[in-house]
């Protein structure tokens, strides 16, 4: 089956059951507060929350798209079978009810006619997963009674939690609730085969997510509190290229109809087999495709925001392509055109404004790459036992603005390390140089233990959060200090900040401090702590076990921080005043520092 004869399928099984086909939206959402779209359901949110009408504005309650997304969570995946930058999210929507809404039963029989009856998969191979209770929100058996209705199994029924199985809110405020999510099993050559290998396992993509029904009856409001929504809303989401996928038998979307077509390419081009060098092979294409998608809702390469994304993208494009051994590969592109340009009009006539925005990025990128990358093969040569010195790093970073993330990526390739340490410590160096005799005066990190200190360092990590919050996951701590009267906060990016910006992140920070949440420590293993997304950016020099602090509602299935670190710290953001930042400047290349109080 191709793309398009999937995409029309779905849309047209949802138009002859009376829902609406809405386009998709822009990769760029009308909320500020969201980088980008990362589901079907963004641009209804509004009508999902009860705030407006969908009947008056489509006629409809009942809503289907196909919808563009772009998550940047999975970048370092890419070239797996599973994960894209950019990718399609197919949904339905039953917003609010009236005699014609439908809910769980309604939402389970569509998805099971569809892909039984429609598209002729074998409901043996499902497992379909339900929230197990969690939070005062009681277990789904509703959805376990109706899924058995249908014929699935008890023992392919899975209960799990929160975090697997509570969806949303897209930015921590908004519509939500328990879901059910339909996952298949690709058979046992793609497996792992544990005992326990199925949905969600750690260990193997034998079973892959494929259609998220989620239940909404809840809004999470400013203080983070789960309240009853006015309405109940169905909200559902295909992962597009999976299911193509699965129709074809094939292991991954990269070998379908979307991207065969630039791999053979490749393959031709560069002499080089697709299945001698799939992950490079892959990122090129996934890359590209993502590239041309971003630049076709305007956006352009720049070091904050979705432009850094962009940015990002190609420039990692560009140095799979050099490794496969072809140029220009933005004339694959060619293939993406061909493919979208009849599903998303923003595309239509749009190929020399986009290459031309993708192309002066490639160029900028290729100057530094070059005398960059020529330095690196010799620092690599003379590197002993593996490790490429901190200080080496550091003259890549600094004289020919190779970030970090790059240069470690090209020598684990080769089997090296960096010593980050030691580019902290030259980093750091660098900075003293640089600072003025005033500053001197202040103490080094975490010198300060007592109960002013503590507060700044809870401080520290809710204004870390807030600054991946509002400009992007991108910033990254690159030094911390505090003394008894500020903090001190340097990380990784590479633009001013700007003033609308600081206040945002101040108000969040402060936002943070009036919900009174608990900060919470816990001793773990290392590799726990980073399974459980703490942020970590030094993880050699760590401890076996370390502490984890973790700030957020208890009752919520999310938090807002979640931290390594070895500090004292308040028991409750209660305890803090008000956050005040003084002064945001340059720090070194690449990266700002932010001075802040707190006020009692
Ligand atoms: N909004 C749900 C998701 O993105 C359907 O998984």
């Amino acid at each position: 089956m191709t793309s398009q004869e999937l995409r029309d399928k779905f849309l047209t099984f949802f138009r002859e059951r009376n829902h609406k086909i809405v386009p998709s939206s822009s990769l760029l959402p009308t909320d500020p507060s969201v980088l980008l779209t990362t589901a079907g359901m963004q641009q209804f949110s509004l009508y999902l929350s009860g705030k407006k009408d969908p009947v008056e504005e489509f006629g409809n309650r009942h809503l289907a798209s196909c919808q563009k997304c772009f998550r940047t969570g999975d970048i370092e995946e890419i070239g797996d079978d599973t994960h894209h930058t950019f990718f399609e999210m197919l949904g339905n929507w039953s917003i609010g009810q009236d005699e014609n809404g439908y809910f769980k039963s309604g939402a389970i029989k569509f998805a099971m006619d569809f892909l039984v009856d429609e598209l002729g998969l074998d409901k043996n191979n499902f497992y379909v997963t339900v929230f197990r209770g969690e939070n005062g929100i009681e277990k789904d058996e509703e959805a376990i009674n109706i899924w058995l209705e249908h014929g699935i199994a008890r023992d392919r029924i899975i209960e799990c939690s929160a975090k697997d199985n509570f969806w949303g809110p897209v930015s921590n405020i908004g519509p939500c609730g328990p879901c059910s999510e339909i996952h298949y099993d690709r058979g046992e050559h793609l497996g792992c085969n544990r005992p326990d290998c199925g949905p969600n396992c750690d260990h193997c993509k034998r079973v892959v997510e494929i259609w998220n029904l989620v239940f909404m009856q809840y809004n999470r409001n400013e203080d983070g509190k789960y309240e009853l929504l006015n309405q109940t809303n169905i909200d559902t989401g295909i992962g597009f290229e999976r299911l193509l996928s699965i129709l074809n038998e094939s292991s991954s979307a990269y070998e379908t109809d979307i991207f065969e077509g630039m791999i053979k390419k490749i393959e031709q081009s560069s002499g080089k087999k697709y299945k001698e060098n799939k992950q490079a092979f892959r990122i090129v294409v996934d890359h590209t495709r993502s590239a041309i998608f971003l630049a076709g809702d305007g956006v352009e390469p720049s070091n904050v925001g979705q432009g850094y994304i962009l940015r990002r993208i190609i420039r990692r494009c560009v140095r799979y392509s050099k490794m496969i051994g072809i140029e220009n590969s933005i004339s694959l592109g060619d293939y993406i055109f061909e493919k979208y340009d009849s599903v998303y009009p923003e595309l239509d006539g749009s190929k020399q404004k986009i290459y031309s925005v993708i192309r002066a990025e490639e160029e900028k990128f290729e100057k530094t790459l070059k005398s960059g990358l020529a330095i690196l093969e010799k620092q690599l040569e003379n590197s002993k036992e593996g490790v490429i010195s901190g200080e080496d790093a550091f003259n890549l970073y600094q004289s020919y603005g190779f970030p970090l993330e790059l240069t470690e990526e090209i020598v684990s390739e080769k089997g090296f390390k960096i010593d980050k340490v030691s580019f902290l410590e030259s980093l750091k160096k660098h900075q003293d140089l640089s600072r003025s005799g005033a500053e001197k005066k202040f103490g080094g990190v975490g010198k300060d233990a007592g109960e002013e200190g503590a507060k700044l360092h809870t401080a520290t990590h809710l204004l870390h959060a807030a600054l991946r919050k509002v400009l992007g996951n991108h910033v990254e701590q690159m030094g911390s200090d505090i003394n008894v009267e500020r903090l001190r906060f340097d990380f990784a990016h590479t633009q001013k900040v700007t003033p609308e910006e600081l206040k945002q992140i101040e108000q969040l920070v402060n936002q943070k401090i009036k919900e009174s949440l608990e900060v919470k420590k816990e001793e773990m293993a290392l590799n726990e702590a980073l399974d459980v997304g703490a942020l970590a950016f030094f993880k050699e020099k760590y401890p076996e076990t370390v502490r984890v602090w973790t700030i957020g509602d208890p009752q919520a299935s999310e938090y807002f921080s979640k931290e390594i670190c070895a500090g004292p710290h308040a028991n409750n953001t209660s305890e803090l005043g008000t956050f005040k930042i003084i002064k945001e400047e340059s720090s070194s290349a690449g990266v700002r520092r932010i001075k802040a109080i707190l006020i009692k």
